[in-house]
C-alpha cells in the first residue's frame, strides 16, 4: 500500500493515549510528570522505563530504548511502522486512506499541509506533464536523445515544467495550497510589480526531483533544453533543503553503496542518472555545490571507499583537491578517476556503454598520490619544491596509516623518519601556541557519533519542555554561536517552530541526536517555567564563552607580537579591540546577572565577530 500520509500519522499519534497502550504490557506507576515501570526490553530489577504522556513518548534510562507509541508497538509486537499505525488508527478514530482523497478531504488535510506534501504535489504535476502532455513532447524527445529510458524516467520521477507563468502555481492553488507555502517551498517567486502575485520558478525545463534520505522530495533541479539562460536552475535553500547536507541520488544509491562498499561521487544530475541506468547504482552527486564534511559523514556510514569522478578541467581538479583533507581526516579510502578524453560519466556511458565505465574504473589512483603528484609538479622536484610540498601537507600526514606515509615518502623521495619527525614537530608547535591542532585526532572515527555536552543537553531540554518561555529569546541568538553543534540545529529549529518532539525524533536519522532527544523528553524536571529564561541565558553564555575568550587571547597575543615588531599603531588598534571586547563582556555579564536576557542574548554574537569588525579605526 502507498505511504501513509504524514498528517494521518500525526493524527493517530495525537489521538492515542500512549499510557494506555504501554500499560497493556508494562505495569506503570506515576512519578512526577511521568510514569515508570520495569523495562520490557531488558532485564532489570528497579524501574528505569519511563512514559511521558505530555510528550507522547517512552524512554528507558537503562537500555536507551525509546520513541513514540508506534515505535513501542513495533518493538514489542514486531510490527512494521505501517502496521503499528494501522493498529492504532481504528481506536483513534482516524481513517487510513486506501484511495485517492476527494478535493474536500484534501482541503481539510491541507489545513495542516506540510512542505513535504507540497513538494510531492509539485513533483507529481511535473511528472505527469512529462509523461502525457502534448507540450511535454519536446522534453520526451530531449530525454530520448540523452538515452534516458522510460524506466529511469519513472524511477527517478523526472518531469517537465511547462511554459506559461503560473501553470504550477495555479495547479497547487487549486489543490488548496496557500501562496505563502508555495513561496516557502521555493516553487514560485514574487512578482516585482508589487501586486502580490506569484509566478512559477521553473518554466520550460526538464525537472529533476531531489529527495532526502527517506525518499521525500525536497527540491528540484531544472535543465534548460536549449537557448539562452543558465543551464540549470535549482531550488533555493528552504526549510527542507540544505544543499550542504543533501546528496543527489543518495536515497536510490544507499543499498548499492553498502552492498558494493563503494561510492562513485560525480558532478552532475545526469551523471547520476546515466550511471544508475547503466547499473552503477552507487553513484551520487552534490547539488551544484562543493562537497562538505557533512556530505562525507553521510557517506562514510555506508562505505569508506569513495571514487571521486570530477571533471578534468581546472575547476574540477581544484574541487577534487579540496576534498582530500575531508576524506583523510574522516578515515576514508579515496580514489581519483579521470575519465579518458575528459568526458563526464554520462557521455562516456552514452558512447561506450557500461563496459567503458567498467574499464575506466580500473584506472583509478589513490587521491592522496594524485594530490601529492599535483603539488610536486607545481612546485618542482628540487629540494625546496619537495620541502614546500611537505609543508603544505604536513597537517594531513598525521592522519595517515603507516603504509600511506611510506607511499608518500617514496613519492616525495624523502626519508620516512624525517617526515614523521616533521609531523610531530608541527603538532608540538601547534599545541604550544594554544591553537587547536588543525585536524582533530580523536581516536577511531567510528567512535565519532555525536555526543552531547551538558550545556547542549540543557539547551535542548529548555527547547523541548519550556518552548513558550524560550522561543522568542532563541530567535535573538546569532546562529554562529551554535555553529559547531551541527547535528542538533535542524531538530532544534523544528522544535522551536512547534513541531512535536515525537515527529522530530521520528524524522531525525542521527542515532546520537535521537537518543539524546528521547532522554530529554523523559526528563520532566530541570528548570521551572520561572527559571527558564534565566537558565537559557546561562547555558548560551557558557556555550559562547570559549569562543570569545579565544578571541581575546588571540588579540592579546597579536598585540604582543605587534609590539615586538615595533608596529606601534597596529598594536594600538589591537589593544582597542581588546578593550572594547572586554567592555562588551562586562555588559553581557551584567545583563545576565540582572536577568535581562533580551539584552544579553544578542550580545553573544558580535563578540565572536570582533576581530574582523574592529580592524578599522
Ligand atoms: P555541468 O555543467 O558539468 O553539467 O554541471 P552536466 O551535469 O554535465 O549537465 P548536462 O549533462 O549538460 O545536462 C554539473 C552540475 O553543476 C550544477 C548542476 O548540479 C549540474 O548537474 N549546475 C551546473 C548548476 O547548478 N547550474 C548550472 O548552470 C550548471
Ligand atoms: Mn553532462
Amino acid at each position: 500500500m502507498a505511504r501513509i500520509p504524514r498528517d494521518v500519522v500525526e493524527a493517530v499519534r495525537d489521538r492515542t493515549d500512549i499510557v494506555q497502550v504501554v500499560s497493556q504490557h508494562v505495569k506503570l506507576q506515576r512519578r512526577g510528570g511521568s510514569l515508570v515501570g520495569l523495562c520490557p526490553f531488558h532485564q532489570e530489577k528497579s524501574p528505569s522505563f519511563n512514559v511521558v504522556p505530555a510528550k507522547a513518548m517512552y524512554y528507558c534510562f537503562g537500555c536507551q530504548n525509546g520513541g513514540d507509541v508506534f515505535k513501542f508497538l513495533m518493538q514489542i509486537n514486531g510490527l512494521s511502522f505501517a502496521e503499528a499505525v494501522k493498529e492504532l488508527a481504528g481506536p483513534a478514530g482516524v481513517e487510513i486512506p486506501e484511495r485517492e482523497l476527494s478535493p474536500e478531504e484534501r482541503r481539510q488535510l491541507r489545513a495542516r499541509a506540510s512542505l513535504y506534501d507540497l513538494m510531492q504535489a509539485a513533483q507529481e504535476f511535473f511528472h505527469s506533464k512529462l509523461l502525457t502532455s502534448a507540450e511535454g513532447q519536446v522534453a520526451r524527445d530531449y530525454l530520448q536523445r540523452r538515452a534516458m529510458t522510460q524506466q529511469t524516467i519513472e524511477e527517478h520521477g523526472l518531469g517537465w515544467a511547462p511554459a506559461g507563468w503560473t501553470s504550477l502555481v495555479d495547479h497547487l492553488q487549486n489543490q488548496g495550497y496557500p501562496a505563502g507555502l508555495i513561496l516557502q517551498g521555493g516553487l514560485a517567486k514574487q512578482s516585482d510589480r508589487g501586486n502580490g502575485r506569484i509566478y512559477d520558478a521553473f518554466r520550460e525545463r526538464v525537472i529533476i526531483p531531489i529527495r532526502d534520505e527517506r525518499g521525500r522530495v525536497i527540491a528540484f533541479g531544472g535543465r534548460l533544453l536549449e537557448g539562452d539562460g543558465p543551464k540549470y536552475i535549482n531550488s533555493p535553500e528552504t526549510p527542507l533543503y540544505n544543499k550542504s547536507k543533501v546528496l543527489y541520488g543518495l536515497e536510490a544509491a544507499r543499498k548499492a553503496i553498502s552492498r558494493r562498499d563503494r561510492v562513485l561521487l560525480v558532478e552532475g544530475y545526469f551523471d547520476v542518472l546515466s550511471l544508475h541506468q547503466a547499473g552503477f547504482t552507487e553513484a551520487v552527486a552534490t547539488c551544484g555545490t562543493s562537497l562538505t564534511d557533512t556530505h562525507v559523514q553521510k557517506l562514510r556510514r555506508l562505505s569508506q571507499n569513495i571514487v571521486v569522478l570530477m571533471d578534468a578541467d581546472t575547476a574540477g581538479t581544484r574541487a577534487a583537491a579540496r576534498t582530500l583533507p575531508m576524506f583523510v581526516t574522516q578515515g576514508m579510502q579515496a580514489w581519483r578517476l579521470q575519465l579518458p578524453d575528459a568526458k563526464d560519466p554520462d557521455e562516456l556511458i552514452r558512447e561506450g556503454g557500461p563496459e567503458a565505465m567498467e574499464d575506466a574504473l580500473k584506472l583509478k589512483e589513490p587521491l592522496l598520490e594524485w594530490y601529492t603528484t599535483q603539488k610536486l609538479q607545481t612546485y618542482g622536484y628540487s629540494d625546496s619544491g619537495r620541502s614546500r610540498t611537505l609543508d603544505e601537507m604536513v597537517d594531513l600526514l598525521g592522519h595517515l596509516s603507516p603504509a600511506q606515509v611510506s607511499t608518500f615518502a617514496a613519492l616525495l623521495r624523502m626519508n620516512e623518519q624525517l617526515i614523521l619527525q616533521r609531523v610531530a614537530e608541527r603538532r608540538a608547535d601547534a599545541s604550544s601556541h594554544g591553537e587547536a591542532p588543525p585536524y582533530h585526532d580523536e581516536g577511531p572515527p567510528q567512535a565519532q557519533r555525536w555526543r552531547p555536552e551538558r550545556d547542549i543537553v540543557h539547551l535542548l531540554w529548555l527547547v523541548v519542555h519550556r518552548r513558550d518561555q524560550v522561543a522568542d529569546l532563541m530567535s535573538l541568538l546569532d546562529p554562529q554561536v551554535l555553529e559547531g553543534h551541527g547535528p542538533i540545529l535542524e531538530p532544534m529549529a523544528r522544535l522551536l517552530q512547534g513541531e512535536s518532539l515525537a515527529t522530530v525524533i521520528h524524522e531525525t536519522s542521527d542515532v546520537g541526536v535521537n537518543r539524546t532527544l528521547q532522554a530529554i523528553g523523559a526528563r520532566t524536571r530541570l528548570y521551572s517555567e520561572d527559571e527558564a529564561a534565566h537558565a537559557l541565558g546561562d547555558v548560551l553564555h557558557r556555550i559562547c564563552k570559549p569562543l570569545y575568550e579565544g578571541t581575546l587571547q588571540r588579540l592579546q597575543r597579536q598585540s604582543q607580537q605587534l609590539r615586538d615588531r615595533g608596529l606601534q599603531q597596529e598594536m594600538m588598534h589591537t589593544l582597542q579591540a581588546v578593550a572594547s571586547l572586554q567592555t562588551r563582556k562586562r555588559t553581557l555579564q551584567d545583563a545576565i546577572r540582572h536577568g535581562r536576557m533580551e539584552d544579553a542574548i544578542p550580545l553573544l554574537a558580535p563578540i565572536v565577530d570582533l576581530p574582523e569588525t574592529t580592524d578599522s579605526p
